[in-house]
Formats: structure tokens, C-alpha cells, sequence
């Protein structure tokens, strides 16, 4: 075989990514926990202990990332384990991430610490959660807190994991507390969510002016199911701009565009860095039967490689699009979540392996990609989907604590390890896609000669 290789550049940030509810264990004061016990989860699924890392598991998982040659971890502070009624600090809980903060250092992984990612304690939710304005300075006073309490320990600050996830989720689909349906809110919260990422950042460089702060921003590809349809052509494009395009593009020029609500927000230029979280993208058709989905439907192509649950499609050149669509911004850009649930391990190699192909071209176009964070180090609380998507390098039996290595693990080793991926790997964890990652790398002579011994 020809061996040949993609390498990155030099500094390139491995890590994984995780976040406190989905695996700390025992986090009785948000409102997810009470969610779960209302038995709003598929199969009434709980999260329970969780991977355990509240208890002290998390040094175990990171002295995995760490033998596989990461770089880094991006983790996330629990608001309520710190904040557990208004105003008041549980100092204990500071200390415990302060023990994870340096116990990562220590094995050599440099810490992304998210202050926000899906939970909120119950006292935030009993008092209109993220539909009261007021959660934007509860949200500010928290950031300023963590900020001194944790400061010089995190390479890179994230403010609110997938704020467009969130409030679309809990309050357009309901499928996150507090399971509204309901779109005024929902671009209500839209915009506190804004505000309190710039607040947080103000607070955070406050603190340390040193710091980088930033957002982890979902971006999913959405692409006319008939190119030729204008109808489709147009409703993608709408359910685009709204998804993808109303923080970032606030966050740029300080106008938050809503159809009939735009408005100017002082949150212009408050990132240092722009995260990407990428998992999958879907065509867009329009149906005038569904109003409540802004007149459209998001389907996967009729041959897509689906994931374990059918959640998602391997389609890596969305996160090409994604990170073309990303460098306008003209800022550092990390893939702070890229993964897929696939209990078997049967896609996830030529998933990996192709996505970190369009990564490695995008660098390599000198677009500023600095990191790619896979999601996740070992299978956790997967939200409303429970225990029923395994996103992990490494399964997990929630009852015994249990884990078992899958063969994905060994290739991101090697990819961290080297810096590179090589045909070498490909051929050994995903054959399937050596020609499309390595083209003639297994020339037809080989395969004849191959043939012919048989
Ligand atoms: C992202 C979330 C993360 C995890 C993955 C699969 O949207 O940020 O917590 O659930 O999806």
C-alpha cells in the first residue's frame, strides 16, 4: 500500500469533550435531574451517577485521554453545585473543580471550561429560567464567581454551549425543560442568551484580561432537499439564518435579526475564539402542512450513512461548510464537538476519519482551525435520549461503572499521538474509506494481486 498522511499543524489541539450533568452523577439541583424524575427522559431513563466523576471517576477518564495523546479536555462548571440558591456559593464545589482543573494540567491536558451547558439550578428555573430577563445578570454574578475562583486554570473559556440548541429544544420543541412550544419565547430566550454570553465575557476578561472567551455554537447544515425548488431553496435558507446565523451575526455587527423583532444588542466583538460544534446535516423541504416547523421538514438524503440510533448522517462535508461558513468571522475557530452514537463502533472509524479529513483541509487552507474536540471520551447521559445513544470512545456500563475500550479509541490515539492521519490507520479502522480519504492508495494492481492469491 502507498502510505501517505495528513498531517496537521503544529499545535494542533487534540482533546475530547464532556459536560458536568451528562457525567458528574448525583446532580439533584438542576432542573434536568427534576426533569428526569418527572420521567421525561425516553424509557423514563435517569441519570443517576452518571460516569461517576462527581465521586472521583473523572481521574480515571483523564488519565485515558491523557495515554491517548490529548492535548486537552473541554469539561463544564454544574451552576447549581456552585450556586445552589441565589447568591450563595458552595466554596466545596469551587474547590472540587479546582481539583479536576489541576488534576488535568497535571497529566498534561489543557482545560476548556464551559459555564453553561443545557442545566440551570432550580432556583434559575422556578423563576422563569431563561425567559426572565433577569437570569442575564444571575448569569453575570455566576460567570464573575467562577472567573475568580477559577482563574489561570482554563486555556479557553466557553461561556454557553449551543445557546440555538438550548433554546430551540426546551422552549420551541419541548423536548428540554421547562418542554415549551412556543416561538415568541423561544427568540426571547434567544436574545438573553445573547446578552449573557457578552455579559459573561465582560465579566471573565474582567477578571483576567488574559483570557480567551468564547461561545460553542451549533452549527447543522441545511441544504434545499430540490436545489431547483425555489420553495426549498428559500425555506432552508430561512431555517439556516435563524439556526445558524442569529448569534454569531449579533456577536458581529450587535444586531439581533428576527423577522418583525430586530433590534441592537451591545454584544458586539465578545469572542475570542469561535467554537463549532458539528454533528451532522440535513436536507430542507418545504411543506406548508407544517407551520409549527416554519413550514418545512429536515430529512437525511435517501442513501445517508446513518448513526447506532438513526439520530444522525455521516455527512463530513457539512463540517467543511461549517468551517467555511465559520472563518468569516475572521477569529480562531476550534470544532469543540464533533462525534457520532454508534454503540458498535461500526461507523464511528470512517465518521472520525472523514470528518478530520475536511478538518485537516480547512487548516491546511490556513482557515485558523486550531482544535478538534471529539464528542466524547466515554459514553454519558445522552439528554432526553438517556443511556440510548453511546457517543463514547469508551462504553460505559452506568450500573457497574464499567468501561470497555471501543476501536475508535485506538484510532484517535494514533491520530493524537502522530498529529497526522494516516492511510496506514484508515486501512486498519476503516477500509471501507481508504480510497475516498487516500485516493489510489491501494492501487487496482494490489487489489488484483490480492485477488489473484486468493
Ligand atoms: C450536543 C451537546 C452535547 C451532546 C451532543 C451529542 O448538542 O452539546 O451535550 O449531547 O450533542
Amino acid at each position: 500500500m502507498i502510505r501517505a498522511s495528513l498531517t496537521f499543524p503544529k499545535e494542533f489541539l487534540w482533546g475530547t469533550a464532556t459536560s458536568s450533568h451528562q457525567v458528574e452523577g448525583d446532580n439533584r439541583n438542576n432542573d434536568w435531574w427534576r426533569w428526569e424524575a418527572e420521567g421525561r427522559v425516553m424509557q423514563g431513563q435517569l441519570s443517576g451517577r452518571a460516569c461517576d466523576w462527581w465521586q472521583g471517576r473523572w481521574k480515571e477518564d483523564l488519565d485515558r485521554a491523557a495515554e491517548a495523546g490529548q492535548k486537552a479536555h473541554r469539561l463544564s462548571v454544574e451552576w447549581s453545585r456552585v450556586e445552589p440558591s441565589p447568591a450563595l456559593w458552595d466554596e466545596s464545589a469551587l474547590d472540587g473543580y479546582r481539583e479536576i482543573l489541576h488534576g488535568a494540567l497535571d497529566r498534561g491536558l489543557i482545560p476548556v471550561v464551559t459555564l453553561h451547558h443545557f442545566t440551570n439550578p432550580l432556583w434559575v428555573a422556578d423563576r422563569g429560567g431563561w425567559a426572565n430577563p433577569a437570569v442575564v445578570d444571575w448569569f453575570a454574578r455566576y460567570a464573575r464567581k467562577v472567573a475568580r475562583s477559577l482563574r489561570g486554570l482554563a486555556g479557553l473559556w466557553v461561556t454557553i454551549n449551543e445557546p440555538n440548541v438550548l433554546g430551540v429544544q426546551a422552549y420551541l420543541r419541548g423536548e428540554f425543560p421547562p418542554g415549551l412550544r412556543n416561538l415568541r419565547s423561544t427568540v426571547t430566550v434567544l436574545e438573553h442568551l445573547t446578552l449573557a454570553h457578552a455579559a459573561a465575557y465582560r465579566e471573565l476578561k474582567a477578571v483576567d484580561p488574559d483570557s480567551l472567551v468564547g461561545l460553542a455554537h451549533h452549527f447543522r447544515g441545511m441544504i434545499p432537499s430540490h436545489p431547483a425548488n425555489p420553495l426549498d431553496r428559500w425555506i432552508a435558507r430561512l431555517r439556516s439564518r435563524l439556526f445558524n446565523d442569529l448569534i454569531p451575526s449579533a456577536l458581529v455587527d450587535g444586531w439581533f435579526r428576527y423577522p418583525g423583532r430586530s433590534r441592537r444588542l451591545d454584544v458586539r466583538g465578545r469572542q475570542d475564539f469561535f467554537g463549532v460544534n458539528y454533528y451532522t446535516q440535513e436536507r430542507i423541504a418545504f411543506d406548508a402542512r407544517r407551520s409549527g416547523e416554519l413550514f418545512s421538514r429536515g430529512l437525511f438524503a435517501p442513501d445517508a450513512d446513518l448513526s447506532g440510533s438513526g439520530f444522525l448522517a455521516n455527512e463530513p462535508v457539512g463540517l467543511w461548510s461549517a468551517l467555511g461558513w465559520a472563518r468569516r468571522f475572521g477569529l480562531p475557530l476550534y470544532i469543540l464537538e464533533n462525534g457520532v452514537d454508534d454503540a458498535d463502533d461500526r461507523i464511528r472509524p470512517r465518521y472520525l476519519a472523514l470528518h478530520l479529513r475536511e478538518v485537516w483541509r480547512a487548516a491546511n487552507f490556513n482557515w485558523g482551525v486550531r482544535g478538534y474536540f471529539h464528542w466524547t471520551i466515554v459514553d454519558n447521559f445522552e439528554w432526553s435520549q438517556g443511556w440510548e445513544q453511546r457517543f463514547g470512545l469508551w462504553e460505559l456500563d452506568p450500573k457497574t461503572q464499567v468501561r470497555r475500550k471501543r476501536p475508535s479509541a485506538d484510532l484517535y490515539g494514533e491520530i493524537c499521538r502522530t498529529n497526522a492521519l494516516s492511510s496506514e490507520d484508515v486501512a486498519r479502522y476503516a477500509p471501507e474509506v481508504l480510497e475516498r480519504i487516500f485516493p489510489g492508495a491501494r492501487p487496482k494492481y494490489l487489489m488484483l494481486q490480492r485477488a489473484g492469491e486468493q
